[in-house]
C-alpha cells in the first residue's frame, strides 16, 4: 500500500533514502520544488507571522539561502539527478525559480531531463505592481520550468473559465432564448474528389466538408446551421457547450499569500493546478523541498499520495500545521527523520 510520508533531513539524504530504503525508483508520477533562489537572504519566522524580508532581525531563521553562483546550480542539479530516477516514466517535474537564476538553471535542467522534455517555462505573477526605486523595471514575475521525464506525461488539459469579456467577444450572438453563440464553417482546407452535395451546395474550391454530409443533414434539422442571407451556412457553437478555454503560459491569478505562515510560502491554488494536471488520482507527488506543505496539502485534498522533505524544523512544524487544517492528522502520514 503507497503511504503518505513527511521526512525531515538534508534532501540528499532523503531522496537517496527514498530510491534505496524505500525502493521507490520510477514511482513518482509528479515533483514540484520551490528551492531557495540563491538571494543571499536569510528568511526567518516570527510567532505569529512570516517574514519574506531578507535579513530580517526579527524572528528566528526558517530558513537560509546563501549558496550562490555555479555552487548554486551544482547544488540543485545533484538533486534533480536524485529526482529523475525516482521519477516514473509518465512523470513529471515542476521548478519553481526566479529571473534571476532561472535561466541558468533551464540550461541545466535541459541537461539533466533532456530539451525534448522541456514543456513550459510558466510566467507565474508573484505580485502586484511595485514602486520600487530602482534602475529598471519593476519585477512581478517568477518562473516555473515544466519538464516531463518522458514523450507521454500525464496530463488532464486543465481549462479556464470564460471571462465576461471573452464570452462577449467569441460568442458575440445571441438566440431567441438569450443564448451566447458564434458560427464556425461547416468546410475546412484541403480538397476532395467528387464531395457529396449539401443542400445542392459542394465546398468552396480547395475545401472539403467538416464532416460527412449526413451530419451536416442533422445539423440543419436540429437548427444548429445559420443561413446567411447569401445562403451560406455556417455551424452554431453554443458558449454552454465549451468547458472554458485553453491555459496559457501566463499565469496571473496565483500570487503569493499576504500573510504567508511560511517564508516564500506559495499559494496552494498554483499547486492544486498542477497537481490536477499533471497527476492522476493513484499518483504519488513529491516536495523536497517542502517548507510548509503547500504540496503535500494540495495533493492530499486532490486524493493523491505524498511525500514531503525539509531540513527546517520550522518547516517541519508548519508543514504538521497546515495538514491538519486539512484534516491530516500524524497518524495519517509517516513522519521520518534522517
Ligand atoms: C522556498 S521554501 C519552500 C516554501 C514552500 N513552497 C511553501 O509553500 O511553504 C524552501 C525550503 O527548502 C528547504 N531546504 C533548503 N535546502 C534544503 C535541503 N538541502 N534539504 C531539505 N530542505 C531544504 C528550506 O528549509 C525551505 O523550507
Amino acid at each position: 500500500m503507497k503511504e503518505n510520508i513527511l521526512i525531515k533531513a538534508d534532501n540528499i539524504d532523503g531522496l537517496t533514502y527514498l530510491g534505496d530504503e524505500l525502493k521507490l525508483k520510477g514511482a513518482i508520477d509528479l515533483v514540484y520544488i520551490d528551492p531557495p533562489f540563491a538571494t543571499n537572504c536569510d528568511f526567518t519566522i516570527t510567532e505569529n507571522r512570516a517574514s519574506t524580508i531578507s535579513n530580517s532581525k526579527k524572528g528566528e531563521v526558517a530558513y537560509t539561502d546563501r549558496i550562490l553562483g555555479s555552487e548554486f546550480i551544482r547544488f540543485i542539479r545533484k538533486r534533480l539527478e536524485l529526482i529523475k530516477i525516482l521519477l516514473s516514466d509518465k512523470g513529471s517535474i515542476y521548478l519553481h525559480t526566479d529571473y534571476k537564476i532561472g535561466h541558468y538553471m533551464k540550461v541545466m535542467m535541459d541537461e539533466v531531463f533532456g530539451i525534448e522534455n522541456f514543456r513550459n517555462d510558466i510566467t507565474r505573477v508573484k505580485c502586484n505592481p511595485k514602486n520600487f526605486k530602482r534602475t529598471g523595471y519593476g519585477n512581478i514575475k517568477d518562473m516555473i520550468l515544466f519538464y516531463s521525464k518522458g514523450p507521454r506525461p500525464i496530463w488532464h488539459e486543465p481549462l479556464e473559465k470564460y471571462s465576461d469579456a471573452d464570452l462577449a467577444r467569441l460568442f458575440p450572438k445571441t438566440d431567441k432564448s438569450g443564448r451566447r453563440y458564434t458560427t464556425v464553417p461547416i468546410h475546412a482546407p484541403g480538397e476532395t474528389n467528387n464531395p457529396k452535395k449539401f443542400k445542392g451546395l459542394t465546398p468552396p474550391s480547395g475545401r472539403h466538408w467538416r464532416t460527412d454530409v449526413e451530419t451536416l443533414e442533422q445539423w440543419d434539422r436540429e437548427g444548429l446551421i445559420e443561413w446567411s442571407p447569401s445562403g451560406n451556412p455556417r455551424k452554431i457553437v453554443y458558449a454552454s457547450e465549451r468547458a472554458g478555454k485553453r491555459v496559457q503560459d501566463i499565469w496571473y491569478q496565483f500570487k503569493d499569500p499576504q500573510y504567508p505562515v511560511y517564508p516564500t510560502e506559495k499559494n496552494m491554488d498554483l499547486i492544486d493546478r498542477i497537481v490536477k494536471t499533471s497527476s492522476n488520482r493513484d499518483s504519488t507527488v513529491l516536495d523536497c523541498f517542502c517548507g510548509s506543505g503547500t504540496t503535500l496539502k494540495a495533493a492530499a485534498l486532490n486524493g493523491r499520495n505524498w511525500i514531503g522533505i525539509d531540513q527546517s524544523d520550522f518547516a517541519v512544524e508548519a508543514t504538521l500545521k497546515k495538514l491538519a487544517s486539512a484534516g491530516i492528522a500524524p497518524t495519517d502520514f509517516k513522519m521520518i527523520e534522517l
